[in-house]
């Protein structure tokens, strides 16, 4: 007998659209961050998880299980093995050593370089039309890598980038101003780490471009209270990893939209860490960092052409120059 009693004369189902499969491969404080949010947000039909420690995977794995009678019905599986990753529409990497409190991203390079020879080749022969998401740090460079080590088009290798720095940049500046921080639209671009870039000239809020508005509203705003803002941007980091060992919650979220944008094709801007090269005036080398970018079904769409200031293009020069000064070092 069958739990059911069937409906008479039942068509059968509409020929389903393949199943939409996301792997985490890391599973440490970031990667089970982006995996419970992906799963919370309803994002894949199966979320494969992979890390080289056996227990801590399938710890994971079951504790999200046991989540399943209040979340969307969502195939769990891990793995030591990447090839359990197979037919990914979207691998994201988070695998790797994190920054020590004071130490900065560009320091890891060295210990997630090796980690990355041997990860990259077998996630991208997994799933030779996937999208990579890199997370792990530096995660420009690691980016550049993971697109030199696949053979992937530039358009399927996607870092993070500063998706997560403009997050923590809208937050302070909604912050100040006792506002939404989904209604101010700001860019931090260029490297998710120390030289980063705040594209001061192009916020806006509720439309109205940021300077004028405080202008505006007499909101007094030297020089260096918009520094500031941007110092606790690239603080922040430090200051959460000085407090809580690590960060998590706010780039699980900032993946999780990366994700939604990519795989239901929202055509939406990010700014994620892209091969630059040839945009806003960058041309030696082929650095990867973030710059605003339409994201969809096949990754990068496009990068948009924001006016920068005489300063703002200087700033995004010498962040080019500082990930091309550490790519040089790479045997890639
Ligand atoms: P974690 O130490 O909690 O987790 C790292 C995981 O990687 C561990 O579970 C470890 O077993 C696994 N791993 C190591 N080698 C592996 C391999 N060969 N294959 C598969 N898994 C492997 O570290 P956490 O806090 O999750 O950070 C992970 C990375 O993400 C770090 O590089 C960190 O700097 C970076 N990160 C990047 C952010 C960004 O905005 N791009 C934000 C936060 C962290
Ligand atoms: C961040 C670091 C860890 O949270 O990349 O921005």
């Amino acid at each position: 007998t069958s739990f059911f009693k069937p409906i008479q004369g039942a068509s059968p189902p509409p020929p389903t659209s393949r199943n939409t499969k996301i792997s985490v491969v890391g599973v440490g404080n970031v990667g089970m961050a982006i995996a419970q949010t992906i799963l919370t947000q309803d994002l894949a039909d199966e979320i494969s998880l992979v890390d080289v420690n056996a227990d801590k995977l399938r710890g994971e794995m079951l504790d999200l299980q046991h989540a399943a009678a209040f979340l969307p019905r969502t195939k769990i599986s891990a793995s030591v093995d990447y090839s359990s990753t197979l037919g990914s529409d979207l691998i994201i990497v988070t695998a790797g050593a994190r920054q020590i409190p004071g130490e900065s991203r560009l320091n890891l390079l060295q210990r997630n370089l090796g980690l990355f020879s041997k990860m990259i080749p077998p996630l991208a022969a997994g799933s030779p039309e996937t999208i990579l998401l890199i997370v792990s740090n530096p995660v420009d460079v690691l980016t550049y890598v993971a697109w030199k080590l696949s053979g992937f088009p530039s358009n399927r290798v996607i870092g993070s980038g500063t998706n997560l720095d403009s997050s923590r940049f809208r937050f302070l500046i909604a912050d100040h101003l006792d506002l939404n921080a989904q209604d101010v639209q700001a860019y931090i671009v260029g490297e998710h780490g120390d030289s980063s870039v705040a594209l001061w000239s192009s916020i806006s809020v509720g439309g109205v471009p940021i300077l004028s508005f405080l202008e505006r509203q007499q909101i007094a705003y030297e020089k260096h209270t918009l520094e500031k803002i941007h110092k606790e941007v690239v603080q922040g980091a430090y200051e959460v990893i000085s407090l809580k060992g690590y960060t998590s919650w706010a780039i699980g979220y900032s993946v999780a939209s990366l994700a939604r944008s990519i795989l239901r094709d929202q055509r939406s801007i990010h700014p994620v860490s892209v091969l630059a090269k040839g945009f806003y005036g960058i041309d030696g080398g082929e650095p990867f960092l973030s710059l605003p970018a339409q994201l969809g079904r096949s990754g990068v769409l496009g990068v948009t052409n924001i006016h920068l200031t005489e300063d703002e293009s200087q700033q995004l020069r010498e962040s080019a120059k500082t990930i091309l000064e550490v790519q040089s070092q790479l045997g890639v």
